[in-house]
């Protein structure tokens, strides 16, 4: 019966050593401690023994017992350890490994040319106003001194939406609806940029859709020398400090005298030699401007013996295509994300 107890023992041992993961180790608890167990029988065979022998024996077999359990408890925690360190390995995750980028967004280069223009101006003191896209023909033209058969509506095709409706040309009509909302003769300061129409081909250099930025001031005593003061000091802000102005005499029917301004070339600095943005002209035109007409003044309400005034309006594409040396204005409106991503 001894002998047979430590061979139990012995070959439980052997079991559990080599007992590969939980579930066997379970199933040699079974196979030796369970109800039907070999352990377990021994035990039932134990009524053979007769009564003095039964004491000792009993204790053998519930020490072998004991140790089985305890062997049993030692190899469990073995393998739970080594569960979880297998779980761990082949959940690792490097730390290392750089992450997938966001493509981030930014803005458009005629938003990063009107916002650091309304800068300069609002530096200045000037506010920001707004007006429609789709205008009355009354605030397009006639309060800008420009009657139904005036000759100088052909230079700007407009797209008619009724005879009194259409998609503004220009930004100008924001001039006297800015003088209207005011009471008669109040000063004003402000620029009012946004999108204009014009029945143009779409080439490198026309667009159907462009924006302007208009500029209206209004006071006593404002004069052309105001005017050109101001342009000069935003054209420096704008293109550096080097940047100079040249003004040519033109015609506009809201604005006497009128004036043409040119800043030269920001690229060959009026060098020449083969610039693609002046064409070695060394002078770019980027606005047309002029003291505000006595008619426009009254039209809208304001007394021109009492106050005067300067207007300009500038493309804003062309101020951009100058800045960053573009040779095609149909680039912004593409959307090439090539293009788009340069800025
Ligand atoms: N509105 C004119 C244009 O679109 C520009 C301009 C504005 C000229 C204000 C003079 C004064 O060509």
């Amino acid at each position: 019966m001894e002998h047979k107890i430590e061979e139990l023992r012995a070959a439980a041992d052997s079991e559990i050593k080599v007992a590969a993961d939980l579930k066997e180790l379970d199933n040699v608890r079974v196979k030796f401690l369970g109800k039907k167990g070999e352990l377990t029988n021994l035990l039932r065979g134990m009524s053979q023994l007769s009564a003095e022998d039964r004491p000792r024996v009993g204790k053998i077999v519930n020490e072998a017992r004991a140790d089985i359990e305890n062997l049993i408890a030692v190899k469990n925690s073995e393998l739970k350890e080594k569960a979880l360190q297998d779980k761990l390995a082949s959940e690792k995750i490097d730390v290392t490994l750089p992450g997938r980028k966001i493509q981030r967004g930014h803005l458009h280069p005629l938003t990063l040319t009107l916002n650091r223009v309304k800068e300069i101006f609002i530096n200045m003191g000037y506010a920001v106003e707004e007006g429609p896209e789709v205008e009355l023909d009354l605030y397009n033209f006639e309060a800008l001194n420009l009657p139904k058969d005036h000759p100088a509506r052909d230079a700007q095709d407009s797209f008619y939406i009724t005879e009194n409706i259409l998609l503004r040309t220009q930004t100008s009509p924001v001039q006297a609806r800015t003088m209207q909302k005011n009471p008669p003769n109040t000063p004003i300061r402000m620029i009012a940029p946004g999108r204009v129409y014009r029945r143009d081909d779409f080439d490198a250099s026309h667009s159907p859709m462009f924006t302007q930025i208009e500029g209206l001031v209004i006071d006593e005593k404002i004069t052309f020398g105001d005017l050109v003061g101001t342009l000069d000091f935003f054209c420096k802000e704008m293109f550096g400090k080097d940047t100079k102005i040249r003004l040519r005499p033109s015609f506009f029917p809201f604005t006497e005298p009128s004036t043409e301004v040119d800043v030269n070339c920001p690229i060959c600095h009026g060098k020449g030699g083969g610039c693609k943005v002046c064409h070695d002209s060394g002078w770019l035109e980027i606005l047309g401007a002029g003291e505000v007409h006595p008619r426009v003044l009254e039209m809208s309400g304001y007394d021109p013996k009492k106050v005067s005034g300067y207007a300009f309006g500038m493309g804003v594409e062309r101020l951009t295509m100058i800045k960053y040396a573009i040779d095609d204005l149909r680039l912004f409106f593409e959307n090439d994300i090539r293009f788009l991503n340069q800025f």
